[in-house]
C-alpha cells in the first residue's frame, strides 16, 4: 500500500515518461521520486542512461539498462530528476539526498531538464522551508561555514554523510534567497565549495507537479 505521497510520487513519474525521449540516452536522478520512474524506464528503450549517482546506478542496472560513464557521452537530449524545492522559475533547491554535485554536472550536459515532484516541493521562496545543501572538502569545512555565515546562513554540518565523491554536506538554514542565481554563485565562488545545492543558473525547463488534482505542467 503506498501513501498518498507516494502515490503522487508514482502518478508522476507515469506522467513524465510521455515527456521524455524514447531511444538514445537518458540522464538520470537520484531520490524516491526517480525510484518510481526507473521501473518504468523499460518502456522507453534506451539505449543506455547517464546516471547521477551511485544508488541510480545501481537501480539502472538492476533492471537491465546500461550505464555508461559521462566522459563518453558528448550531450544529452534529457535529464529527468527530483527536487526538494522548486519555484516558478523551475530554480531548484536539491542535494537532499547528498548527490548534487554529480547531479548539477549531468544536468549541465542536457538540452532540456525535466523536473518531478509531488506538490509538497512548491514553494514560493527557495530556502525558506528546506536548508540548501553544499558539498565542502573536508579539510574547508569550517573555513566555509565561516564564510557562509558571513553570507547570513547557519550551517549544520551533515554528520556521518560523505558524498559519493569523498566530500562532506553543509545544510545552510535561514539564508535569505531573494536572487537564487546570484546566491548560487556567491556560496560557489567559497574556497573549498564542490557545488551548492541551488539550481538556478541551470533551472529546469518543464516541472511536472502532482496534486490530488493529477499532474500539471510547468514551463519558467
Ligand atoms: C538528491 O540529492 C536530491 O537532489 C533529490 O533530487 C531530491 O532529494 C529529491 O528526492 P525525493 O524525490 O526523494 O524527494
Amino acid at each position: 500500500i503506498l501513501s498518498a505521497q507516494d502515490q503522487k510520487k508514482r502518478a508522476v513519474a507515469e506522467a513524465a515518461l510521455a515527456h521524455l525521449p524514447k531511444g538514445g540516452i537518458l540522464g538520470v536522478g537520484t531520490g524516491s521520486t526517480v525510484n518510481f520512474l526507473i521501473d518504468l524506464l523499460p518502456s522507453l528503450q534506451l539505449e543506455a542512461a547517464v546516471a547521477s549517482s551511485k544508488a541510480t546506478e545501481d537501480r539502472l542496472k538492476a533492471i537491465g539498462i546500461e550505464v555508461i560513464d559521462l566522459n563518453h557521452v558528448g550531450s544529452l537530449d534529457a535529464y529527468v530528476d527530483g527536487a526538494d524545492e522548486i519555484d516558478r522559475h523551475l530554480h531548484m533547491v536539491k542535494g537532499g539526498g547528498a548527490a548534487l554535485t554529480r547531479e548539477k554536472i549531468v544536468a549541465s550536459v542536457a538540452r532540456e531538464f525535466i523536473c518531478i515532484v509531488d506538490e509538497s516541493k512548491w514553494v514560493t521562496q527557495l530556502g525558506r522551508a528546506f536548508p540548501i545543501p553544499v558539498e565542502v572538502i573536508p579539510m574547508a569545512r569550517s573555513s566555509v561555514a565561516r564564510k557562509i555565515v558571513a553570507l547570513g546562513g547557519d550551517p549544520a554540518y551533515r554528520e556521518g554523510v560523505v558524498t559519493d565523491n569523498g566530500n562532506v554536506i553543509l545544510d545552510v538554514f535561514n539564508l535569505n534567497i531573494l536572487n537564487p542565481i546570484e546566491m548560487e554563485t556567491l556560496i560557489n565562488n567559497i574556497p573549498g565549495v564542490v557545488t551548492n545545492g541551488i539550481f538556478a543558473q541551470r533551472g529546469a525547463n518543464l516541472a511536472l507537479i502532482a496534486s490530488d488534482q493529477g499532474v500539471r505542467t510547468v514551463k519558467p
